[in-house]
């Protein structure tokens, strides 16, 4: 019987109160009229008399840690209740909650996704990992151009078949690989180049890019969709103009300005007295790129524009520094409201 009764002395140890649950739980095991302890007592009887001083002290000792035991446990859970009565205010007001912006990139992006949405273009996205078909070589790139410098590209150092794609004409590609003329399509996307961060550039931005491929398109319908994309996001009164440039994927390619919003065409610092602000990249597809991806040049044409969203964005809210589309600072961030 002694060890037994030692045996309950450990037990009673290595029990953890932590609710009020196992309180009750630690009462009925040892302290209830048929928990242990009680259960012991009864058995006294049966001790022989030459131990019953030795096993009734020992009996009392148990009886006396356990009841020690449940009431410090009990008052130190009052205790618990009580500072938490005495410190809860339910009359306070709750924490003001705060309603997030969406960031000016997205306001951007949605913005011209549905100017052309309007015109029947559906959105079209691929993946940011890039392999050198889709993002240089279907796209007319010859093998020593030099946006495949490392310099200029993020490649994957095992596999230089790989890159980060260097803009969202990559997502054209598949576009055309899989679907048949009439394609209207534009896609919006993160591109990545290996660029020094500055006020001017990022070595992460966005894209949006637009194709349009079917019978007997022209550069009149270029030039009446681009016209009418730059009326619906900067106004009815903006103006544009073209200027010849070189992509390897157009023929002829070009850059389209918008009139300077800020001065009206008169000159001023943003468009470093010129009164024109570049916005995008343009041109007819050229027809080694459907011959690439499966289209007759013979029988189809097209055109493809692109641009970068924060540019656009920083040209819209007059903001100096891309950097601070990457900082996620709140005071920049707040201050701008969703115009969809
Ligand atoms: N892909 C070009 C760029 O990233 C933009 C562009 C797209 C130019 C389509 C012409 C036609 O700069």
């Amino acid at each position: 019987m002694k060890n037994k009764v030692q045996q309950i002395f450990k037990d009673i140890d290595s029990f953890t109160i932590t609710s009020t649950d196992s309180l009750e739980e630690f009462r009925l095991k040892y302290l209830s009229k048929k928990g242990i302890i009680p259960e012991l007592f009864k058995g006294f009887k049966t001790v022989s008399p030459d131990q019953r001083k030795d096993i009734g002290r020992l009996l009392n000792d148990l009886k006396n840690k356990a009841q020690e035991k449940f009431n410090q446990a009990r008052e130190s859970m009052e205790f618990r209740k009580e500072k938490h009565e005495e410190y809860m205010d339910n009359t306070r007001p709750a924490e003001e909650f705060q309603l997030g912006s969406r960031h000016p990139v997205s306001i951007v992006m949605n913005k011209i996704c549905d100017i052309f949405a309007r015109i029947g273009f559906t959105i079209s996205e691929g993946p940011e990992i890039e392999d050198d078909w889709h993002n240089f070589t279907a796209l007319n790139f010859p093998p020593d151009h030099p946006a495949r410098d490392m310099q200029d590209t993020f490649f994957i150092e095992k596999d230089p078949e790989i890159a980060l794609r260097t803009h969202t004409s990559s997502v054209q590609v598949r576009i055309m690989e899989k679907n048949k003329p009439p394609i209207r399509t534009i896609s919006p996307g993160r591109v990545f180049r290996n660029e020094a961060i500055s006020a001017r550039s990022h070595c992460i931005f966005h894209q949006i890019e637009g194709l349009y491929i079917d019978k007997d398109v022209s550069s009149a319908d270029l030039k009446q969709s681009l016209f009418y994309f730059a009326k619906e996001l900067l106004g009815e009164d903006t103006g544009i103009r073209f200027r010849p440039s070189y992509f390897p994927f157009t023929e002829p390619s070009a850059e389209m300005d918008v009139s300077c919003n800020i001065c009206e065409g008169k000159g001023c610092n943003v468009c470093k007295y010129t009164g024109w602000l570049e916005i995008l990249g343009c041109g007819m597809v050229d027809p080694n790129v459907l011959n690439n991806c499966g289209i007759d040049s013979n029988i189809y044409s097209g055109f493809a524009f692109g641009m970068g969203i924060e540019r656009t964005a920083m040209m819209i809210y007059q903001i100096r520094d891309i950097r601070l589309f990457f900082e996620n600072d709140l005071r920049f961030l707040k201050q701008f409201e969703s115009i969809i």
